[in-house]
């Protein structure tokens, strides 16, 4: 029986979940669209990263504390929206909302979360981070960027990279729904997993809780998905942010953007920060690593506006990489939730925990004491993306 103590790695956790959630869920979090080679090259262009190792450099007291959006945290990390994560765990959003504030890090609830907005609220103490994808019914959009106020959201996480889908050959084939339809596949890989179907079976929350009863025509869980899938909007453009920004009134953050010439739009339009991402290869699969299109950015923008940046961070020394190419700090994705899967709340502490160490130590044996002074200096080939 596996214990949190035995835990070293985000790797652990990714194989226990693959144990403790049911395969369709499993296989959503675990994918990357078609070939999957943007998926990977998230993953594996961060390896190939090297740093300076140094000596002799006195390094006893260090700090890892630093500030997102004006907000002070542990570590330069916060916790990216995922979809569905309520599947990868019963109550799986609050979960990790309730673990990232224990910790000292920003949570942000994706739009298609299982937990809605007011019950992350209603579980948590300090604000957390809304993430907002853009559908044709802005009466419903609007609404729930007046329900994120309404619950003291700190930050919108406006995503621009979901006009249009792409495609994960394993959800298709999976047919993926929430919650699992009763097929014979589904109802044997259930059975093998006694944990998640108790642990389900105890809460209410079963469906994309900030949507069901909050838009119009959304009836049963038919007419959920196609309106979901029907829903997202390739006419969003830039004049979009306008009236966002207006109804919201706070802090922006865009997510998806992977072109300089994007992010000199993001600066022009306002918002406080950006995400370097390309949704964790899960959209356009051909699309170059978010890692090796950070520089790029980051010298595009400058201090103009806050660097973030998310796809394939799997340690600490994945976020000392991109801290060291020009990012104010990194998103997790599927490390918090094969965390999430295997062993809730606390398998999320343990893992950012863990992800804090390897970084903490990291930066260490690069000679630098405080996450403020880490920069490309700290890498062997800093150029090695241009
Ligand atoms: C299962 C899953 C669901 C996701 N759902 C959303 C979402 O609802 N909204 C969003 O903006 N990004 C979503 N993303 C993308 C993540 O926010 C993030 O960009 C990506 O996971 C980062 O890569 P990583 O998983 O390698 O850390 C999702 C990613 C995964 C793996």
């Amino acid at each position: 029986m596996p214990t949190l103590s035995k835990m070293t790695c985000v790797e652990d956790f990714r194989m226990l979940a693959q144990r403790r959630v049911p395969r369709m869920f499993y296989d959503y979090a675990d994918s990357g669209s078609w070939t999957e080679g943007t998926y990977r090259s998230n993953e594996t262009d961060l390896q190939k990263i090297k740093f300076r190792q140094r000596v002799a450099v006195n390094i006893e007291h260090r700090s890892l504390r630093s500030t997102l959006l004006g907000e002070d945290v542990a570590m330069p990390v916060a916790i990216a929206p995922t979809g569905l994560t309520g599947m990868q765990h019963a109550d799986g959003e609050i979960l990790g909302a309730k673990a990232a504030e224990r910790f000292g890090i920003p949570f942000t609830l994706s739009t298609m979360s299982v937990c809605s907005i007011e019950d992350i609220a209603a579980h948590t103490s300090k604000p957390f981070w809304f993430q907002l994808y853009v559908m044709r019914d802005r009466d419903f959009i609007g609404r729930l960027i007046d329900r994120a106020k309404a619950a003291g959201c700190s930050a919108l996480v406006v995503t621009l990279d979901l006009q249009v889908l792409g495609q994960r050959h394993k959800d298709i084939k999976n047919g993926l729904s929430t919650p699992p339809k009763p097929t014979l596949l589904n109802l044997i890989n259930l059975a093998t997993k006694p944990r998640w179907c108790m642990n389900m079976l105890r809460t209410p929350r079963r469906t994309f809780g900030n949507i069901v009863g909050h838009a119009k025509g959304v009836g049963d869980l038919s007419s959920l998905s196609s309106w979901t899938a029907e829903q997202f909007d390739p006419a969003l453009n830039w004049n979009d942010l306008e009236w966002i920004k207006k109804r919201w009134g706070g802090k922006i953050i865009l997510k998806g953007v992977m072109d300089a010439q994007d992010a000199r739009h993001a600066v022009d339009s306002g918002a406080d920060a950006l995400i370097v991402s390309n949704h964790g290869g899960r959209q356009l699969d051909g699309a170059p690593s978010s890692i090796s299109a950070l520089p790029h950015i980051a010298d595009a923008v400058g201090d103009q506006i806050e660097v973030l940046m998310d796809g394939g961070i799997r340690s600490g020394q994945d976020v000392l990489r991109a801290v060291a190419l020009g990012a104010h700090g990194t998103l997790v994705g599927r490390a918090f939730l094969y965390a999430l899967g295997a062993m809730g709340e606390e398998g999320v502490y343990r893992c950012l925990q863990l992800i804090a160490n390897e970084l903490d130590i990291s930066m260490a044996f690069c000679g630098r004491t405080r996450i403020q002074d880490v920069d490309r200096s700290i890498l062997l080939h800093p150029d090695q993306f241009d």
